[in-house]
């Protein structure tokens, strides 16, 4: 794919003055819309990675930015030194919308998981009676909850992990989709197992959809045994998989839930752990936080952004759009597709190398003719676009995707 002498300019800065921590494609953009992106010459993509789905509502959606700007220009941050008159609101509305009893408002995807993780282990010593140092969190192999040290720990991907050490002690890791591994370490560990931690897609690893009845059957054994069932929603959450919360779809409640990502519509980095009063009062002042988590200006963007989700009937749309996404998908007879797979917008499709050409490859010929997706573990593709495309713009992606497969 041909590169302008514009885009250059400023992948060479990114090269020179940028840590080297990632490997994008050559698209450099400078705008969004919907399910729109263009670049610095003026090129219009489909976005089909949507940031990771964080950009569920579509790019600058108006009804989010409002609130953005208006809230900019009354209080952005007090810190929680102070109350604000944001903040209270906020926790109503996330009380109303998810049911759980309390909030506990981060930024990050990954800080949100760290403080899930010291949420379990404290909830393991003050309620479960689990003897000091000793708590297990569960989590599985293949798994993506973020980047720091605690989190790399419990990664199995070596390109995450390597050379991070030493690790966090207190994890298991055991095979993702696996009940049975799961019930026999219950069964022989239980006592100091504080938390079952798992994505209920895992959206990094390349789309793995568990079999049916798997998130049933892990908190079932969880309440048995008295666990907490941890749900990492970042990616997953908020519209994406055709319900609210890919749990939703085996009507699993988590103990407690992790958010991230879409919940600012990609306006903002705001995070958020849900859980009920007897466990996330197990944490008291002083023993957590965040300058910014809570702030007032993601207080008003998360409101906006959670009520576009609902006015919009995103869920319902990734629903019946996914639905027809694979269907086109897995009809496209070539040597490059090895398996479609997915739930509600969150698709991939595994590529098989041929004739010298891989998924990079056809991301880069996607991209010339405008629909953008990256790669993840080599040869899958993730197709995530935002949830507000149309069935008729979905059916525009379609035919390019084909027609790259088909000029590969
Ligand atoms: C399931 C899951 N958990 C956690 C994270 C980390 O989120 P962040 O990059 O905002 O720290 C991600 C990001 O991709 C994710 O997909």
């Amino acid at each position: 794919m041909a590169m302008t002498t514009k885009s250059k300019q400023y992948i060479d800065l990114e090269e020179k003055y940028g840590a080297h921590n990632y490997h994008p494609l050559p698209i450099v953009l400078s705008r969004g819309k919907g399910c729109y992106m263009w670049d610095v010459d003026g090129k219009k993509y489909f976005d089909f990675l949507s940031a990771y789905s964080a950009v569920n509502q579509g790019h600058c959606h108006p009804k989010i930015v409002a609130a953005l700007q208006t809230q900019a220009e009354t209080l952005c941050l007090t810190s929680r030194a102070f109350y604000n008159d944001a903040l209270g609101p906020y926790e109503e509305f996330m009380h109303d919308y998810f049911g759980y009893d309390k909030i506990l408002p981060m930024n990050s995807g990954a800080e949100a998981v760290e403080t899930a993780f010291k949420l379990t282990r404290k909830w393991g010593y003050l309620k479960k009676g689990i003897p000091e140092n000793e708590a297990i969190i569960i989590a599985c192999s293949g798994n993506f909850h973020g980047r720091t040290i605690s989190i790399v720990s419990l990664s199995t991907d070596d390109d995450a992990r390597a050379e991070y050490g030493p690790y966090t002690p207190g994890i298991t890791v055991i095979p993702y989709n696996d009940v049975d591994t799961l019930s026999a370490l219950l069964e022989e560990k239980a006592a100091s197992i504080a938390g079952f931690l798992v994505e209920p897609i895992q959206g990094e690893a390349g789309v793995k959809v568990p079999d049916v009845g798997y998130l049933k059957s892990c908190y079932q054994l969880c309440k048995a045994h008295n666990v907490l069932f941890v749900a990492d929603e970042i990616q997953t959450g908020i519209a994406r998989t055709g319900r609210l919360l890919c749990c939703d779809h085996e009507d699993v409640r988590p103990d407690i839930l992790i958010l991230g990502k879409a919940l600012s519509g990609g306006v903002l980095p705001v995070s958020a752990v849900l859980a009920d009063d007897e466990i996330m009062l197990t944490i008291k002042p002083g023993q957590h936080g965040s300058t910014f988590g809570g702030f007032p200006l993601a207080c008003k963007v998360a409101i906006a952004a959670l009520e576009v989700v609902k006015e919009e009937r995103l869920a319902e749309n990734a629903d019946r759009l996914g639905k027809i996404f694979r269907q086109e998908m897995t009809a496209i007879k070539s040597p490059y597709i090895k398996q479609v797979r997915g739930k509600g917008l969150l698709n991939a499709m595994e590529i098989t190398p041929h004739e010298r050409k891989d998924a990079w490859d056809l991301c880069l010929k996607m991209a010339e003719k405008g629909l953008l997706a990256k790669p993840t573990h080599g040869d899958i593709i993730r197709f995530a676009p935002p949830l507000v495309i149309t069935e008729e713009e979905l059916m525009e992606a379609i035919c390019i995707i084909k027609e790259s497969i088909e000029t590969l």
